[in-house]
């Protein structure tokens, strides 16, 4: 068992939604220790240029190192659609992102072979999801769909609400006529949303939740590399945020399903990037 078992899982998103996933990595994996960072001065990364989001997760990654991470896991749909890349050649350590996870059960749950996307402006911009899908197979027809409003509502808390139901309703009834079985939450916040957009698809159609996909993917690539860690005291979880940490904690329980015990503010910016 090497020294590194030990170490935490890093896990970084432009703010709250990341708890989505740290909730399944701490329900697949209950030994591990957690360092989470929600860049919540700088959120949302949803509607920004692919070099600020690409900029800022290496930032992200950058101040996570510093905390002895044995792996990080890019828990935002927009900075894993447009970093992915750039993160995965800086980094030794395993960087584990949203997108593959996803696309691999969405390929692996679709009979009809149409599979609808959901999320921000920059992720479906990037064509991510559809890219990592053609890959595992060419002849799935991918329909996408941003819902900005959607970031806003789930950080409101507006999760049964009419206006919210009304919204869905817009956003996706094209892409329900389109006869798409499968649809991929493909942004952190749409878990929460989720009883709400299964109104608007019904039973037949099965929604992808990527956190659950990725803390899985997770278990595999710690558990591959003998970087599990398993047993020993109760883990500690360490939460970061660049702003605000009040309106952190106050969402924390509707994403994580559990209290925050503690939030730190920290700045991250070029400071902390090394090498730029
Ligand atoms: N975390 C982002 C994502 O999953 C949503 C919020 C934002 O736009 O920053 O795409």
């Amino acid at each position: 068992m090497s020294d590194a078992t030990s170490s935490p899982i890093g896990v970084f998103d432009s703010g709250i939604g990341g708890l989505t996933v740290v909730a399944e990595i701490m329900r697949q994996l209950p030994d591990e220790r957690i360092v989470y960072f929600g860049d919540t001065a700088r959120l949302p990364y949803g509607p920004k240029s692919n070099e600020t989001v690409t900029q800022f997760a290496i930032q992200d990654a950058e101040f996570l190192l510093e905390h002895g991470v044995k792996t990080i896991v890019v828990a935002c749909n927009t900075a894993s659609s447009v970093a992915m890349d750039a993160l995965v050649s800086r980094y030794e350590i395993p960087v584990i992102g949203v997108i593959e996870p996803g696309a691999l059960a969405a390929v692996s749950s679709t009979l009809s072979g149409k599979i609808g996307v959901i999320g921000t402006e920059g992720t479906i911009s990037s064509g991510a999801y559809r890219k990592a899908i053609s890959k595992l197979d060419r002849d799935i027809e991918v329909l996408e769909t941003s819902c900005p409003l959607f970031v806003p509502l789930a950080e409101e808390g507006w999760t049964d609400r009419e206006v919210t139901l009304v919204i869905a309703h817009e956003y996706l009834t094209s892409l329900r006529d389109a006869a798409v079985d499968v649809v991929v939450l493909a942004c952190t916040h749409y878990p929460i949303l989720k009883q709400t957009i299964a109104k608007v698809f019904g039973p037949s159609v099965r929604l992808i939740d990527s956190a659950e996909e990725t803390a899985k993917e997770v278990a595999d690539r710690l558990g591959g590399l003998g970087l599990a860690r398993k047993g020993g005291a109760r883990p500690e979880h360490k939460f970061f945020v660049s702003d605000v940490p009040h309106r952190f904690r106050e969402q924390a329980e509707r994403f994580l399903g559990a209290p925050l015990p503690e939030v730190s503010v920290v700045t991250v910016d070029e400071t902390t990037c090394s090498g730029g």
